[in-house]
């Protein structure tokens, strides 16, 4: 486990992107996991940069995201499909036919996020995933008490993210109850993972999971077991983790 500690989330997210750069110039048709939330802002705007002032060729990457709300279609300004159309996917020369999402509106949800694992596995597998944190531990939208064997899959949320997600909605109780997550497992079978969290409110939570007990308690301490998983943290963040 790597942890790298920076001043702010703005340097933070420039370390992720460029980490995510290195590996494209690695291998130019890489598999990328992404994710979405307030974290993430700082590190696609970097990476948005950085793709663009240094014309690095992105036509051939495939991207899977990590997750979207049940209910809502692609267009919903409130999906995590906009969120990344909006903060990524229409600012960058990537190929339409090479993201992957799962689809909140599916009458079969089962069939769909088989579907997910498919492609998943079609790809060659994820390359390189990128994370944040939920306040509760939770890693994509697998809340605690989620089992390390899970697949993609049907979630229900807790409250706790339902609040921290109202900032996207206007309120706690206009956050759908429910989503598609790809699983533990199929987050931990990517080959390199980076974990992005910033702020105070994550200081604790990170603590546990790369000091605490390994417990599907707290999804991320799930991480620990990763052989190739990079923490970048701003000094908040970072604030409580045991020292050495
Ligand atoms: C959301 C997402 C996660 C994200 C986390 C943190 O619910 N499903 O993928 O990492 O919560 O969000 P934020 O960055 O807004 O704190």
């Amino acid at each position: 486990m790597k942890i790298i500690i920076v001043n702010n989330a703005k340097d933070a997210g420039e370390k992720a992107a460029r980490l995510v750069i290195k590996e494209i110039k690695r291998k130019q048709n890489l598999v990328l996991g992404l994710a979405t939330g307030k974290t993430m802002i700082s590190f696609y705007k970097t990476l948005i940069r950085l793709i663009n002032n240094r014309k690095i060729d992105i036509s051939r990457i495939r991207t899977f995201n990590l997750d979207e709300y049940i209910g809502l279609s692609l267009n919903d300004r409130r999906s995590l499909r906009y969120y990344m159309d909006k903060n990524f996917f229409t600012k960058v020369d990537i190929k339409k036919e090479k993201i992957h999402f799962l689809d909140g509106k599916a009458k079969n949800k089962k069939r769909e996020c088989a579907r997910y694992e498919m492609k998943i596995k079609d790809a060659g597998g994820i390359d390189l995933q990128i994370l944040g944190i939920g306040q509760d531990g939770h890693i994509g939208f697998n809340e605690p008490h989620s089992s390390f064997k899970s697949k993609t899959r049907e979630v229900m949320l807790s409250e706790i993210t339902r609040k921290n997600n109202a900032k996207f909605f206007g309120s706690a109780d206009k956050v759908p109850r429910r989503a598609l997550t790809m699983g533990i497992d199929t987050i931990m079978s990517a080959k390199k993972i980076i974990l992005l969290a910033f702020g105070k409110n994550k200081a604790e939570i990170v603590a546990r999971a790369v000091d605490g007990a390994v417990s599907e308690e707290v999804p991320a301490s799930v991480l620990q077991k990763h052989k190739d998983i990079i923490f970048v943290l701003d000094k908040n963040a970072g604030s409580e983790l045991e020292k050495g």
